[in-house]
């Protein structure tokens, strides 16, 4: 069966909106396009709005990432929010990209780069890194993303990451400070936690 997190999931025509959903945060309104064969495509997930609403402001310039942006929320946010950033909105679900691509242009940021995970310059390193992360992929392929993106944090940036109580947050937690990236908890909500993640002590 085809996941969301499939390279071409079913039922999704790559780049076709079927729908939208409206993000509205304490600063900005984004009207968003979403899809089929996507990650909640009827409503802004709650653990992405969490994040939204309590993650620091990011860097205003430099190379950002939005690890797995399915059509954009957190990406779209951080280059509101960091305008002359350059923000990557990374996945693996070619119709997520598109729509991701199309929601950016259809509001002017055009310094969102919608890109496959395999596309991103292998020179590029991040001042900061926002994720709602794809848990259900499992253990060791999570583990394999983290460590790939996590090692590309500049020298000083850091990392937050959404992530559910039941879903594993403790023990993601100690796996991350287990690699050498420092993780604390900044914020929790419901059922929800904030973890913010620092570079590996040798790249600070
Ligand atoms: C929990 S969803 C979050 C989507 C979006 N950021 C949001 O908040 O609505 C996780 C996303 O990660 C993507 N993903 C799965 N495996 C990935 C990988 N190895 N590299 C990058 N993205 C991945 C999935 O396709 C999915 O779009």
């Amino acid at each position: 069966m085809a996941h969301y997190f499939s390279e071409r999931p079913e039922g999704a025509r790559a780049g076709t909106a079927s729908g939208s959903v409206t993000l509205v945060l304490p600063d900005l309104h984004l009207r968003l396009a979403t899809g089929g064969g996507m990650f909640s495509p009827g409503r802004i997930d709650p653990g992405t709005r969490v994040l939204l609403e309590t993650v620091p402001p990011p860097p205003a310039t430099g190379d950002l990432l939005d690890l797995g942006c399915g059509y954009g929320p957190i990406a779209l946010t951080m280059a509101m929010r960091a305008p002359q950033a350059t923000v990557w909105a990374v996945d693996v679900n070619r119709a997520a990209l598109e729509l991701c691509a199309a929601n950016a242009t259809a509001h002017g940021l055009y310094k969102v780069r919608s890109v496959h995970a395999d596309e991103v310059p292998p020179d590029v390193r991040f001042a900061a890194i926002w994720s709602n992360p794809a848990i259900r992929i499992g253990k060791p392929a999570l583990h394999a993303m983290l460590t790939r993106w996590l090692d590309r944090l500049a020298p000083g940036g850091t990392a937050h990451l959404v992530v559910q109580k039941h879903l594993g947050s403790d023990s993601l937690q100690r796996w991350l400070a287990g690699q050498g990236h420092p993780a604390e908890r900044v914020a929790s909500r419901s059922s929800y936690r904030i973890l913010k993640v620092e570079a590996k002590v040798e790249s600070r």
